[in-house]
């Protein structure tokens, strides 16, 4: 074993790096912490989201080679933001960095991260945007957007950083702590999401870095981290009273109204069905459309794939035939029995069964 100093100590520094098809990338982080925080009690808790690549196979090989390097793995779960979470939850070190396990952030400013905290930081972030610090590589798209992303973010940033998207983040384990109970765990910026989670002032220290390319392996944010991070907005503006899940499960249930009457009209005119059966079938058309938005932006963290898939959409079709039922029934007892007018009654009846849809599919569907 190389570098052993004081591997039976409690550790000082967790290192959590969330990873996903990492495989080539690893190896060689793990060698260049060793060396860099060669003197410290630290520790790195990689968490995997089940990678299909093996690196759960080279995980575990570096984790028999040391026991400062702990691996932890979920299955049927996605989330950079939840991933780190669970991996500051894995560890009792009362300081904590938060850093990619691509090598695209320059981990040679970790000795300086671990100082400030040490030095009574609550917070500590690697910053592309101020001193010496850059972008490397980026085309003019990504660079627009990253600066774009952060204004939005000072609708909820309480923080003041010179970089709230950051992905390379130190903090005391008290401040976590302190924003668990308000954190949203949604989509990739874990760092925005505690920082408008805190009330009271804290000490930051920003410490520039450049952001380097990537070697091996490829970036993971897709074209939904628009939606993701839009979906963080939301929940930290007003997420106590309405909570972002719902509001995204509303939406697509907007969409769903437009794609019933599509469909409807296309089943009357083009292949045309009697009125029942069109109506059934553009239900049906409406349904299957909004389980499939569903999943892919609403349940993106829990998104059903293979069988799951498919006893997902069927669990879909169950509750919302039930809810159809609960809003009919409670429409026509407004307007039958309570003698309410016709809009207030519809409107009603849309609610209950809007909000027993979205209570029940995320008990039977996305659970
Ligand atoms: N466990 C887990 N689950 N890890 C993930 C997931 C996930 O769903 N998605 C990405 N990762 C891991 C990657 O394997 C990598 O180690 C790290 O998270 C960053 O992901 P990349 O896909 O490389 O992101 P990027 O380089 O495009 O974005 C980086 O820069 C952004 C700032 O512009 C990240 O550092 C972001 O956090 C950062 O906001
Ligand atoms: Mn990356």
């Amino acid at each position: 074993m190389s570098g052993t100093t004081t591997p039976m100590l409690p550790a000082q520094v967790s290192i959590v790096v969330p990873i996903l098809n990492e495989r080539d990338n690893v190896g060689i982080l793990v060698d260049r912490l060793r060396a860099l925080l060669d003197g410290l009690a630290w520790e790195i808790v990689f968490v995997d989201d089940d990678s299909k690549d093996g690196t759960g196979g080279v995980l575990r090989e570096l984790a028999r080679q040391d026991p400062r390097v702990r691996g932890l793995r979920r299955v049927g779960r996605r989330g950079l933001s939840s991933a780190c979470i669970e991996g500051v939850l894995a560890t009792s070190a009362p300081y904590v960095v938060i850093m990619d396990g691509d090598l695209q952030h320059d981990e040679t400013i970790l000795p300086r991260m671990v100082a400030a905290l040490r030095g009574g930081a609550d917070l500590v972030v690697g910053s592309r945007y101020t001193g010496s610090g850059g972008v490397g590589d980026w085309d003019a798209r990504r660079a627009w957007m990253s600066r774009f992303a952060t204004r939005l973010s000072a609708m909820v940033n309480k923080c003041n950083l010179s970089d709230p998207m950051s992905g390379f983040f130190g903090f005391t384990r008290e401040l976590f702590d302190e924003a668990l109970p308000r954190l949203s765990g949604l989509g990739f910026k874990l760092l925005l999401d505690m920082c408008s989670s805190v009330d009271r002032k804290l000490t930051v220290v920003e410490e520039p870095y450049g952001f380097r390319s990537r070697a091996h392996g490829e970036s993971k944010l897709d074209s939904l981290v628009a939606w993701e991070f839009l979906m963080l907005l939301a929940d930290k503006s007003f997420g106590r009273v309405i909570p972002a899940r719902f509001l995204a499960f509303m939406l697509v249930g907007g969409s769903g109204v437009f794609v019933h009457m599509a469909a409807l009209w296309t089943l009357l005119a083009v292949a045309d069905l009697s009125f029942a059966a069109a109506q059934t079938g553009a239900s049906f058309v409406a349904m299957t459309s909004n389980f499939a938005l569903n999943n892919a932006l609403t349940y993106r963290d829990r998104r059903l794939t293979g069988r799951r898939l498919v006893l997902g959409l069927l669990s879909f079709y169950a509750v919302c035939s039930a809810g159809t039922v609960a809003n009919v029934g409670a429409a026509s007892y407004l307007f039958g029995t309570a003698q309410q007018s016709w809009w207030l009654s519809g409107f009603a009846g849309v609610v209950i069964g809007s909000v027993w849809n979205y209570a029940m599919t995320s008990i039977f569907t996305w659970r």
